[in-house]
């Protein structure tokens, strides 16, 4: 386990040894080789920016999600080393495309925390009525529910849209809502209407 991964300061679960024990445990066995590689030369070539990479446990949680869902058209906003975008492209059956437009079955949003509320207006048109928008980071290392005054600097931008997508989301009747705590938040949305 790398030492970012067991960092717990960007998780939401803050217990280091249970982290570890589940990762150990449930998660690495259950990795895909080609995104343990890809997980490995991340954190070799960006030692402290591969915590940006959405955890193993999660991407275990997408794969899921995806096959239960028979999803074949996805997007993603946010690749950086391309971890979670290996999860869904491994996760997709052999017809699956990635990069059609038209109606999505699925959207992972891992991108600049300030425009997830313009990509909800855009991903509301772009996936389809039943489709699923995930959004990645709404618990902002659980700084959504600590007072401003607690939040470093760093992170108190984000941390405003954020409480504002989530308030946003909440009372959104387009959509059927489930936030998840996995990695630092996992948002889900299933398109209504
Ligand atoms: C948290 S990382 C994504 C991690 C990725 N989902 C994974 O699991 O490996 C966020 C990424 O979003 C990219 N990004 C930031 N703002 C963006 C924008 N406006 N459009 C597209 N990508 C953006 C950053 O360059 C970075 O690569």
């Amino acid at each position: 386990m790398s030492e970012s991964e067991a960092k717990p300061e960007r998780r939401i679960l803050k217990n280091p040894a249970l982290l570890k024990y589940i990762f150990e445990t449930s998660c690495f066995p259950r990795e895909h080789e080609q995104l343990k590689q890809l997980r490995e030369a991340t954190v070799e070539k960006y030692p402290f920016w591969s915590l940006m990479n959405v955890p193993v446990d999660e991407s275990l949680l997408l794969s899921m999600l995806l096959k239960v869902m028979n999803a074949k058209k996805t997007l993603e906003l946010g690749v950086f080393t391309g971890y979670s975008l290996l999860t869904t492209a491994l996760a997709l059956p052999a017809d699956g495309k990635g990069k059609e437009e038209g109606s999505f079955d699925f959207a992972f949003v891992d991108a600049d925390k300030d425009s997830y509320m313009e990509y909800h207006k855009l991903l509301m048109k772009l996936v389809k009525v039943g489709g699923i928008i995930a959004y990645d980071n709404t618990l902002w290392f659980g700084t959504v529910a600590e007072p401003e005054e607690n939040v470093e600097n760093f992170a108190k931008q984000s941390r405003k849209h954020l409480l504002e997508l989530n308030s946003f989301l909440a009372a959104d009747d387009r959509v059927e809502l489930a936030v998840v705590s996995i990695g630092d938040g996992l948002t889900l949305c299933r398109r209504l209407s």
